[in-house]
């Protein structure tokens, strides 16, 4: 197959989004729109992508960079970006022109994609890409009930299309087509590259058109095709913050299906979250509220509680989540452990099997051997807990000094009393018991007891002060 020029156009300012951050930036389901884009570009047999910028260009090529890392890694392929800048937003003519010059001269077909339509399916474009390379030119369309602001298709008597008019510039009689054109093209690189010098800005908007090459491949007898998507989303664009929601409530229904197609049971599909991808084993429950983040692996039979937030974390069969947990990986949870309600399992978190964290218990880089436990109110970091250990309510390791982290080691079935604090670095050795209370700052030898607190006083027989009278 010969080389596919994708062209991506994203130069817009984006003004009815009334933000700082350029339109193609804006997120959704945690991934910027461009980034979807590109998403499904790069899937695309030898492709070449040229994103057409502007508005916040430096942010946009810095996107694409992170892009460009993260689909080496995931895929050990690179697909070559390049980002060049369009100064003026002249229209979508000139945008396309302005990648021209940095296209390969070879017999290729090039692909006009826009920034701002983040859900096109790969398929969608392979489909179109198949059709421009019998040297058509084919446009993706959609019939709308109500096709206002967009450009209508314009046919012949024969049903041939001939030219695309923009809104501003059609007649009462072309405002009632309702076939539009959704921006996305596909042609030989040879085509565009003769048409484009042809364009003018005579128009309603004063701008180069890039949908009157239509018009010009149709006076030149070029065959053109209409192709059109598979669902209307595909081709929605986003020009305001309420769209993104509503394309954002769409991307989320089909992943709801897609879990739930796989035997996840939801319980309401309408109020479910994936800012990036999950695995789920069999009748896996998740409530209502939950919000997954960058990489997350549910065994079978994993139940997660209501608002939930979770990112990055592998969680083993049979394992329960329960309410309003807090996950922020990578972190690691074997089967059968439980967790929460109120938790917070930071990066570096490794639960093993069976093991236990209980409410407002926060953790970090810390790993509990089979069956430990810290049911209440502790802060554990930089620690590693044995078998069968107990943390008792209110432990908190002491892990840094102001200026450095140090660890704490605790060995197997150790007891840890409710409210002591363990100075790191510092280890306690297997099968010691710490008194409640205490604040351990010196290594416990294992089968040992340690308090350390103020002794208990007692006064029999205390009379409490009484207030004088005057
Ligand atoms: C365009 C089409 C219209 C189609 C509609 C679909 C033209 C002349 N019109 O209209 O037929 O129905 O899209 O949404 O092509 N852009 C640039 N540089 C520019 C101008 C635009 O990069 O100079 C980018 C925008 O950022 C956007 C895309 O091109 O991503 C479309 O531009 P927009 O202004 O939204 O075009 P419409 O007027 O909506
Ligand atoms: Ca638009």
């Amino acid at each position: 197959m010969s080389a596919i020029d994708i062209i991506i156009l994203a130069a817009g300012k984006g003004t009815r989004m009334r933000s700082e951050l350029p339109k193609v930036l804006h997120r959704l389901a945690g991934k910027p729109l461009i980034t979807h884009v590109l998403d499904a570009a790069s899937a695309l047999a030898d492709a070449r992508i040229t994103v057409v910028a502007g508005h916040g260009m430096d942010l946009v090529q810095g996107e694409i960079e992170n892009f460009q890392g993260e689909l080496q890694q995931r895929t050990k392929n690179s697909c070559p970006i390049k980002c060049i800048e369009q100064q003026e937003q002249l229209g979508t003519g000139h945008a396309v022109q302005q990648a021209i010059p940095g296209l390969d001269n070879s017999a290729g077909t090039a692909l006009v994609l826009y920034g701002d339509v983040p859900l096109l399916d790969t398929r969608t474009l392979e489909r179109m890409l198949a059709s421009a390379a019998q040297g058509k030119l084919t446009l993706l369309t959609v019939v709308l009930r109500d096709p206002s602001g967009y450009g209508r298709i314009l046919r012949d008597s024969a049903d041939q299309v001939i030219g695309i008019v923009e809104q501003k510039d059609a007649s009462v009689d072309q405002l009632a087509i309702a076939e539009i054109n959704t921006g996305i093209m596909a042609m030989p690189v040879t085509r565009l590259k003769e048409w484009l010098p042809q364009l003018s800005n005579d128009n309603a908007q004063g701008e180069y058109y890039l949908t009157d090459i239509v018009a010009l491949a149709a006076q030149q007898k070029i065959a053109i095709e209409t192709l059109h998507p598979e669902s209307l989303e595909e081709v929605e664009g986003v020009n305001n913050r309420s769209q993104l929601a509503r394309l954002e409530r769409y991307y989320q229904a089909r992943q709801a299906e897609t879990l739930m197609e796989a035997g996840v049971a939801l319980a309401d599909p309408a109020r479910f979250d994936c800012r990036g991808r999950i695995t789920a084993g069999r009748d896996v429950f998740i409530d209502i509220n939950c919000v997954f983040a960058g990489k997350v692996t549910l065994g079978d039979g994993v139940s997660i509680g209501p608002n939930c937030s979770i990112a990055n974390a592998t969680i083993g069969d049979g394992a329960i989540i329960k309410a309003n947990t807090v996950i922020e990986g990578p972190v690691t949870i074997e089967a059968g452990v439980q967790v929460g309600p109120f938790a917070r399992l930071r990066e570096g978190t490794v639960l093993r099997k069976h093991a236990k964290v209980g409410n407002f218990v926060e953790t970090k880089k810390t790993e509990f051997g089979e069956g430990s436990k810290a049911s209440h109110l502790s802060y554990l970091g930089d620690t590693r807990l044995g078998k069968d250990v107990n943390v008792g309510a209110g432990t908190i390791t002491c892990n840094y000094d102001g200026v450095n982290k140090h660890r704490t080691d605790i060995g197997d079935n150790v007891f840890v009393g409710s409210n002591s604090s363990l100075v790191a670095p510092v280890t306690i050795g297997e099968g010691a018991t710490i008194g409640a209370g205490s604040t351990i700052t010196r290594d416990v030898p294992p089968n040992s007891l340690s308090v350390a607190r103020g002794k208990q006083k007692t006064i029999e027989g205390w009379q409490r002060p009484e207030k004088k009278r005057t």
